[in-house]
């Protein structure tokens, strides 16, 4: 199954997605897992400057092409987004041109920007320096973006990480309206109250970390641990990953699922012929709601980026 997407001219996206974000990064190992998951049947990857897995996904793309698992790379959808120290006008369409040097592509399918954090200009790392950050210039940035579009160079543009409040800054001065805001989401981080607003403006919600995440900060994955998952999981016969993915297809919410291991990426593949139902939906809706990952790095007192939407916690 695959989204239309409201805005720009990018090819349907599949509803999931190979998420490619694997710290620390090994060419061979990512390159290897692109293959085994184009092999398994994904065509949607996401990537990001910051993730430095841009290069390794484009080997692994150009050589499914070599090999005739691809026919072109024109059958799979790829999305890179510009980083915080990226984010200034003039540095948007270079920092594009960069991605696509290294994915060897002439375009990417989705290109957005990856947090409403504006760092000045340097290295593509986390910003953790207070005087690093500047206000976020959602006009100059946004018409940049739209330059890129312009150009082809991105099939269609959107954000990441962004609250309704950076969506409604966003949305006031767009052309064209963002075609996608790809954020934290899964049964214990439901984002209703996003996931609401987007859909009455026509973005597409995507969702990282549909399974709760690597286990940042060793504190456990809540989503793969969750009771009410497994119990969900064992009456279908289903993987607790599967419910959740599922769950999310249901809402209709793309998945950016990560793994390197070739019959967990085909489990997750799995949720298509099957659903919840509506007794599993109402259990799911009753989880109770708690961000998972934290990036208290980005959390700069005087940024456009705030943790926490408290709107966000009135989920019922
Ligand atoms: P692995 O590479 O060992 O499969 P995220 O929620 O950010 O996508 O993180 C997914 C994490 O869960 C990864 O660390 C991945 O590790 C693991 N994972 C992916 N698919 C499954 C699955 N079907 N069952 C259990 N763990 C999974």
């Amino acid at each position: 199954p695959e989204v239309a997407l409201k805005s720009g001219n990018a090819r349907p996206m599949p509803a999931v997605g190979m998420g490619t974000a694997v710290f620390p990064v090994v060419h061979e190992d990512t390159k290897n897992a692109v293959l085994a998951a184009i092999e398994v049947g994904y065509r949607h990857f996401d990537t990001a400057a910051l993730y430095r897995t841009e290069e390794p996904l484009g080997d692994a793309v150009a050589e499914a092409v070599r090999r005739g698992l691809l026919r072109s790379r024109d059958e799979v959808f790829v999305t890179s987004k510009l980083w915080c120290s990226q984010c200034h006008p003039e540095l948007v369409l270079p920092s594009l041109r960069e991605t696509l040097q290294n994915l060897k592509m002439e375009y990417v399918d989705l290109y957005l920007i990856h947090w409403p954090v504006r760092m000045k200009p340097g290295p593509l790392a986390f910003p953790n320096k207070k005087e690093n950050a500047l206000p976020f210039d959602f006009e100059g940035v946004w018409r940049a973006m739209e330059e890129c579009h312009r150009l082809g160079l991105a099939r269609a543009i959107g954000v990441s990480n962004f609250t309704t409040r950076h969506l409604d800054k966003l949305l006031a001065v767009a052309t064209v309206p963002p075609a996608v805001n790809q954020v934290e989401l899964n049964p214990v981080w439901q984002q209703r109250t996003l996931r609401d607003y987007c859909a009455a403006r026509g973005v597409h919600v995507a969702a990282w970390s549909p399974l709760g995440g690597q286990n940042w900060g060793g504190k456990g994955n809540a989503v793969l641990e969750s009771p009410v998952l497994a119990e969900i999981a064992q009456a279908r016969g289903k993987t607790v990953a599967q419910v959740s993915l599922r769950w999310i297809y249901e809402q209709g919410v793309t998945s950016i699922v990560k793994s390197h291991n070739k019959e967990r990426l085909r489990q997750n593949l799995e949720i298509f012929d099957w659903e919840l139902t509506e007794e599993d939906r109402v259990k799911i809706s009753q989880i109770p709601q708690k961000k998972l990952v934290q990036f208290e790095i980005l959390f700069l007192p005087d940024g456009e980026f705030t943790s926490v939407d408290p709107a966000e916690m009135n989920i019922q």
